[in-house]
Protein backbone atom coordinates (compact mmCIF):
# COMPACT_ATOMS: atom_id res chain seq x y z
CA UNK A 1 0.00 0.00 0.00
CA UNK A 2 1.48 3.43 -0.81
CA UNK A 3 0.40 6.45 1.27
CA UNK A 4 1.39 8.74 -1.33
CA UNK A 5 -1.23 8.62 -3.72
CA UNK A 6 -4.21 10.06 -1.22
CA UNK A 7 -3.68 13.11 0.09
CA UNK A 8 -3.62 13.09 4.04
CA UNK A 9 -6.23 15.42 5.80
CA UNK A 10 -6.41 17.06 8.52
CA UNK A 11 -10.28 18.35 9.76
CA UNK A 12 -11.49 19.92 12.40
CA UNK A 13 -15.07 19.02 13.57
CA UNK A 14 -16.37 22.18 15.73
CA UNK A 15 -19.53 21.11 16.14
CA UNK A 16 -21.62 23.39 18.22
CA UNK A 17 -18.60 25.42 19.61
CA UNK A 18 -17.37 29.03 18.42
CA UNK A 19 -19.31 32.31 17.81
CA UNK A 20 -18.62 34.39 14.62
CA UNK A 21 -16.68 36.55 16.54
CA UNK A 22 -14.48 33.49 18.68
CA UNK A 23 -13.88 32.07 14.96
CA UNK A 24 -12.40 34.69 13.55
CA UNK A 25 -10.01 35.09 16.50
CA UNK A 26 -9.00 30.96 16.97
CA UNK A 27 -8.42 31.16 12.52
CA UNK A 28 -6.56 33.98 12.84
CA UNK A 29 -4.17 32.76 15.77
CA UNK A 30 -4.24 28.68 13.55
CA UNK A 31 -3.42 30.57 10.28
CA UNK A 32 0.59 31.26 11.00
CA UNK A 33 0.69 27.80 12.99
CA UNK A 34 -0.40 25.51 10.40
CA UNK A 35 1.24 27.77 7.10
CA UNK A 36 3.45 25.09 6.51
CA UNK A 37 1.80 22.15 6.02
CA UNK A 38 2.25 19.39 3.91
CA UNK A 39 -1.51 18.19 4.62
CA UNK A 40 -4.68 19.32 3.85
CA UNK A 41 -6.37 21.63 6.26
CA UNK A 42 -10.07 22.11 6.68
CA UNK A 43 -11.98 23.52 9.56
CA UNK A 44 -15.56 22.59 9.28
CA UNK A 45 -17.32 24.85 10.80
CA UNK A 46 -21.05 25.54 12.54
CA UNK A 47 -23.37 26.91 9.67
CA UNK A 48 -23.37 30.51 10.83
CA UNK A 49 -19.47 30.84 11.40
CA UNK A 50 -19.40 29.84 7.79
CA UNK A 51 -18.94 33.47 6.66
CA UNK A 52 -16.40 34.40 9.30
CA UNK A 53 -14.46 31.66 9.02
CA UNK A 54 -14.30 31.90 4.80
CA UNK A 55 -13.02 35.78 5.57
CA UNK A 56 -10.62 34.59 7.96
CA UNK A 57 -8.86 31.81 6.19
CA UNK A 58 -9.12 33.74 3.29
CA UNK A 59 -5.30 33.37 1.64
CA UNK A 60 -4.52 30.92 3.75
CA UNK A 61 -3.79 26.98 3.64
CA UNK A 62 -6.53 26.50 5.14
CA UNK A 63 -10.17 25.14 3.40
CA UNK A 64 -13.89 25.80 5.43
CA UNK A 65 -16.00 22.91 5.66
CA UNK A 66 -19.40 22.69 6.91
CA UNK A 67 -20.98 20.39 9.74
CA UNK A 68 -23.95 19.34 7.57
CA UNK A 69 -26.07 19.67 4.08
CA UNK A 70 -29.34 18.73 3.26
CA UNK A 71 -30.20 16.39 0.35
CA UNK A 72 -32.69 18.74 -1.76
CA UNK A 73 -32.25 21.82 -3.98
CA UNK A 74 -34.85 24.28 -2.22
CA UNK A 75 -37.94 24.07 -0.56
CA UNK A 76 -40.28 23.73 2.44
CA UNK A 77 -37.45 22.22 4.54
CA UNK A 78 -37.63 24.92 7.58
CA UNK A 79 -34.30 25.51 8.95
CA UNK A 80 -31.99 23.38 6.40
CA UNK A 81 -29.41 24.37 4.55
CA UNK A 82 -28.28 23.12 0.91
CA UNK A 83 -25.15 22.23 -1.06
CA UNK A 84 -25.41 25.03 -3.31
CA UNK A 85 -26.20 27.30 -0.55
CA UNK A 86 -22.77 26.48 0.59
CA UNK A 87 -20.67 26.54 -2.19
CA UNK A 88 -21.68 30.13 -2.36
CA UNK A 89 -20.38 31.13 0.78
CA UNK A 90 -17.58 29.22 0.03
CA UNK A 91 -17.74 26.04 1.24
CA UNK A 92 -15.38 23.29 0.22
CA UNK A 93 -16.24 20.66 2.34
CA UNK A 94 -19.09 19.32 4.28
CA UNK A 95 -19.15 16.41 6.60
CA UNK A 96 -22.18 14.02 6.34
CA UNK A 97 -23.24 11.09 9.03
CA UNK A 98 -21.43 12.19 12.11
CA UNK A 99 -22.44 9.52 14.38
CA UNK A 100 -23.81 12.07 16.58
CA UNK A 101 -26.24 13.04 13.63
CA UNK A 102 -27.03 9.57 13.27
CA UNK A 103 -27.67 9.50 17.43
CA UNK A 104 -29.58 12.52 17.98
CA UNK A 105 -30.97 13.38 14.78
CA UNK A 106 -32.43 10.55 13.22
CA UNK A 107 -29.81 9.93 10.28
CA UNK A 108 -29.75 7.47 8.54
CA UNK A 109 -28.11 5.01 6.27
CA UNK A 110 -30.02 6.23 2.98
CA UNK A 111 -30.28 9.92 4.88
CA UNK A 112 -26.19 9.89 4.88
CA UNK A 113 -26.29 8.66 0.98
CA UNK A 114 -28.59 11.09 -0.54
CA UNK A 115 -26.76 14.17 1.44
CA UNK A 116 -23.45 12.32 0.10
CA UNK A 117 -24.93 12.14 -3.41
CA UNK A 118 -26.42 16.43 -2.62
CA UNK A 119 -22.72 17.56 -1.51
CA UNK A 120 -21.18 15.56 -4.49
CA UNK A 121 -23.53 16.82 -7.38
CA UNK A 122 -22.95 19.86 -6.11
CA UNK A 123 -18.87 20.06 -6.09
CA UNK A 124 -18.11 19.71 -2.57
CA UNK A 125 -15.85 17.26 -0.94
CA UNK A 126 -17.76 14.83 1.15
CA UNK A 127 -16.25 13.70 4.76
CA UNK A 128 -18.39 10.73 5.39
CA UNK A 129 -18.56 9.45 9.10
CA UNK A 130 -18.81 6.05 9.80
CA UNK A 131 -18.16 3.99 12.73
CA UNK A 132 -19.44 0.86 15.32
CA UNK A 133 -21.22 1.64 18.82
CA UNK A 134 -19.12 -0.19 21.81
CA UNK A 135 -21.89 -2.76 21.93
CA UNK A 136 -21.29 -3.71 18.43
CA UNK A 137 -17.76 -4.27 18.68
CA UNK A 138 -18.13 -6.64 21.68
CA UNK A 139 -20.47 -8.46 19.68
CA UNK A 140 -17.91 -8.54 17.06
CA UNK A 141 -19.81 -6.62 14.30
CA UNK A 142 -17.11 -4.41 13.91
CA UNK A 143 -15.97 -5.20 10.26
CA UNK A 144 -19.32 -5.98 8.99
CA UNK A 145 -20.98 -2.63 9.85
CA UNK A 146 -18.32 -0.51 8.93
CA UNK A 147 -18.43 -2.08 5.87
CA UNK A 148 -22.28 -1.90 5.19
CA UNK A 149 -22.36 1.47 6.46
CA UNK A 150 -19.41 2.86 3.35
CA UNK A 151 -21.20 1.11 0.56
CA UNK A 152 -24.55 2.15 1.91
CA UNK A 153 -23.12 5.78 2.16
CA UNK A 154 -21.43 4.91 -1.43
CA UNK A 155 -24.24 3.93 -3.48
CA UNK A 156 -24.68 5.48 -6.88
CA UNK A 157 -21.54 7.29 -6.17
CA UNK A 158 -19.68 7.11 -9.53
CA UNK A 159 -15.95 6.17 -9.74
CA UNK A 160 -14.92 9.68 -10.91
CA UNK A 161 -17.22 11.57 -7.84
CA UNK A 162 -15.43 9.33 -5.31
CA UNK A 163 -12.41 11.61 -5.98
CA UNK A 164 -14.41 14.15 -3.68
CA UNK A 165 -15.24 11.65 -0.88
CA UNK A 166 -13.01 11.16 2.30
CA UNK A 167 -14.29 8.15 4.40
CA UNK A 168 -13.65 9.03 8.46
CA UNK A 169 -13.91 6.28 10.69
CA UNK A 170 -14.77 7.48 13.71
CA UNK A 171 -15.74 4.62 16.71
CA UNK A 172 -18.44 5.49 18.62
CA UNK A 173 -16.86 4.63 21.65
CA UNK A 174 -13.82 6.88 21.13
CA UNK A 175 -15.79 10.06 20.44
CA UNK A 176 -15.20 12.56 22.91
CA UNK A 177 -14.67 10.23 25.56
CA UNK A 178 -10.75 10.65 26.16
CA UNK A 179 -10.28 7.28 24.82
CA UNK A 180 -9.03 6.71 21.54
CA UNK A 181 -8.57 3.67 19.46
CA UNK A 182 -5.40 2.31 19.11
CA UNK A 183 -3.42 2.76 16.54
CA UNK A 184 -3.65 -0.73 15.76
CA UNK A 185 -7.64 -0.84 16.10
CA UNK A 186 -7.89 2.91 13.95
CA UNK A 187 -5.40 1.02 10.83
CA UNK A 188 -7.86 -1.76 11.34
CA UNK A 189 -11.16 -0.25 10.86
CA UNK A 190 -9.81 2.15 8.39
CA UNK A 191 -8.60 -1.04 6.50
CA UNK A 192 -11.89 -2.88 6.36
CA UNK A 193 -13.18 0.99 4.92
CA UNK A 194 -10.53 0.72 2.12
CA UNK A 195 -11.73 -3.06 1.54
CA UNK A 196 -15.32 -2.10 1.61
CA UNK A 197 -14.30 0.50 -1.28
CA UNK A 198 -12.35 -2.27 -2.78
CA UNK A 199 -15.29 -4.13 -3.35
CA UNK A 200 -17.17 -2.25 -5.30
CA UNK A 201 -14.49 0.16 -7.00
CA UNK A 202 -11.75 -1.89 -7.30
CA UNK A 203 -8.29 -2.27 -5.50
CA UNK A 204 -6.58 0.72 -7.43
CA UNK A 205 -9.49 3.03 -7.13
CA UNK A 206 -9.68 2.04 -2.69
CA UNK A 207 -6.03 3.05 -2.77
CA UNK A 208 -6.58 6.81 -3.76
CA UNK A 209 -9.25 7.52 -1.39
CA UNK A 210 -8.08 9.22 2.03
CA UNK A 211 -9.39 7.80 5.03
CA UNK A 212 -9.23 10.03 8.03
CA UNK A 213 -9.66 8.62 11.80
CA UNK A 214 -11.23 10.59 14.61
CA UNK A 215 -12.21 10.00 17.87
CA UNK A 216 -10.19 11.75 20.39
CA UNK A 217 -7.15 12.03 18.19
CA UNK A 218 -5.07 15.10 19.93
CA UNK A 219 -1.09 16.58 20.29
CA UNK A 220 -0.23 13.41 22.12
CA UNK A 221 -1.63 10.41 19.88
CA UNK A 222 -1.55 12.08 16.62
CA UNK A 223 1.90 11.08 15.50
CA UNK A 224 1.25 7.55 16.42
CA UNK A 225 -1.66 6.78 14.38
CA UNK A 226 -1.11 9.14 11.31
CA UNK A 227 2.00 6.58 11.00
CA UNK A 228 -0.16 3.55 10.15
CA UNK A 229 -0.69 2.85 6.70
CA UNK A 230 -4.62 3.18 6.41
CA UNK A 231 -4.61 6.02 8.60
CA UNK A 232 -4.74 9.46 6.27
CA UNK A 233 -4.79 11.72 8.28
CA UNK A 234 -8.01 12.30 11.44
CA UNK A 235 -11.29 13.98 11.82
CA UNK A 236 -10.85 16.03 14.95
CA UNK A 237 -12.85 17.33 17.44
CA UNK A 238 -12.20 18.62 20.61
CA UNK A 239 -8.38 19.35 19.70
CA UNK A 240 -9.22 21.44 17.04
CA UNK A 241 -10.53 23.95 19.44
CA UNK A 242 -7.12 24.72 20.25
CA UNK A 243 -5.26 26.63 18.03
CA UNK A 244 -1.23 25.12 19.35
CA UNK A 245 -3.09 21.66 19.46
CA UNK A 246 -4.52 21.69 16.19
CA UNK A 247 -1.26 22.48 14.64
CA UNK A 248 0.76 19.55 16.48
CA UNK A 249 -2.04 17.38 14.90
CA UNK A 250 -1.26 19.44 11.23
CA UNK A 251 2.46 18.68 11.74
CA UNK A 252 2.36 15.18 12.82
CA UNK A 253 0.25 14.41 9.01
CA UNK A 254 2.51 16.34 7.33
CA UNK A 255 5.88 14.40 8.25
P1 LIG B 1 -13.23 14.21 19.57
O1 LIG B 1 -11.92 14.44 18.86
O2 LIG B 1 -13.63 15.33 20.45
O3 LIG B 1 -13.27 12.86 20.23
O4 LIG B 1 -14.33 14.17 18.42
C1 LIG B 1 -14.13 13.37 17.32
C2 LIG B 1 -15.17 13.68 16.33
O5 LIG B 1 -16.34 13.39 16.54
C3 LIG B 1 -14.77 14.38 15.11
O6 LIG B 1 -15.81 14.40 14.20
Amino acid sequence: MNKKLRPAVIAGNWKMNKTPAETTALINEMKPLVKDANCKVVLCVPFIDIAAAVAAAEGSNIEIGAENVHFKESGAYTGEISAQMLVESGVKYVVIGHSERRQYFGETDQTVNLRTLAALNAGLTAIVCVGETLEQRELGYTETLLKFQTKMALTNVTKDQLKNVIIAYEPVWAIGTGVTATAEQADEGNGYVREAIAEVYGKDVAETVTIQYGGSMNAKNADELVAKTNVDGGLIGGASLKAEDFSIIVKAASK
